[in-house]
């Protein structure tokens, strides 16, 4: 596979990354995962402005987030992508310096990688759902920021696996606020209900698309905290990502979501995404 590494396109093999970049030494950088469907770009915009708010609000130099996009689509044509479905992704770190807590001399660049890969979504877990569990919210509290610091994901997820579930829910408070690496939603009374774009969730791109969705299809939802206490008065449960997509949740740890089968409001909310993708 063809990479892009500041500013050059090579063999993602020949890449080879300081052991002083910042990434390594601090998990000091942002990053973005971005899905194409037949090989365009899904949503590139929003999320080349969450990037580059991600940055700023780690105070590292724009390093050209104007030009990644079209970078991506290079990458996508170097790498025979243009029809398929595939991820991009984007990290940009702090750069490479002495290990130094506080920031490098202002001159040091921040270090820009892209890469480009095949992606095949389970249409099986899709149709059928997923489990996932419920794991204590041990994370900092800027959530809102996409950085690479993602140890406690890595922990959860690890979590969700060795309990043959899909994803780990994080509960801080007694709310459910989001998925390792996805955004979660609940159907109460016919109402979609999702956790506000806080400093506690990532502010998905897919949940935003979703929740124009339902506008547009007259769904009523609203933005709002959803406690554990009330999960099992939920008639759906649903996982929002850009490698997640809609899906929908039948388990949580070990009772099921209703009667345990995509609920309507999830099943419309697939379609319609489906078809969103494919404009
Ligand atoms: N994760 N919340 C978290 C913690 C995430 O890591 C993600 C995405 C989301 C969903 O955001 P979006 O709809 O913009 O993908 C929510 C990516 C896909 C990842 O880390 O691989």
């Amino acid at each position: 596979m063809i990479a892009y590494f500041n500013g050059r396109f090579i063999p993602k093999a020949e890449i080879s990354i300081s052991p002083d970049d910042r990434g390594f030494l601090f998990a000091d950088g942002a990053y973005e995962v971005i899905r194409t469907y037949t090989g365009k770009l899904f949503q590139v915009e929003a999320h080349l402005t969450r990037l580059r708010r991600s940055i700023r609000e780690l105070e590292i130099a724009d390093p050209g987030v104007e030009n990644l996009c079209q970078v991506a689509e290079e990458l996508l044509a170097r790498n025979d992508l243009t029809h398929a479905d595939a991820t991009v992704y984007i990290q940009v770190t702090r750069g490479v310096a002495p290990r130094k807590h506080a920031f490098p001399d202002h001159t040091v660049p921040p270090t820009v990688y892209v890469s480009a890969a095949p992606f095949k979504p389970s249409p099986i877990k899709a149709q059928t759902g997923v489990k996932v569990i419920l794991v204590p919210d041990f994370r900092w509290a800027r959530c809102d920021i996409k950085s690479v610091s993602l140890t406690p994901n890595v922990l959860a997820s690890q979590r969700a696996v060795e309990n043959g579930a899909e994803e780990a829910l994080f509960v801080r408070d007694g709310v459910v606020a989001e998925g390792s690496h996805s955004n979660f939603g609940a159907v109460f009374s016919g109402v979609f209900i999702t956790h506000p774009a806080t400093n506690y969730i990532l502010a998905g791109i897919t949940r935003a698309v979703v929740l124009n969705l339902c506008r547009d299809l007259g769904i009523p939802f609203q933005e709002a905290p959803i406690f554990e206490k009330d999960l099992r008065d939920a008639e759906e449960l649903v996982l929002l990502g850009t490698t997640t997509e809609v899906m929908p949740v039948v388990q949580v740890d070990e009772w099921m979501v209703g009667a345990g089968t995509p609920g309507p409001i999830t099943v419309k909310l697939q379609d319609a995404f489906r078809a969103y993708t494919q404009r």
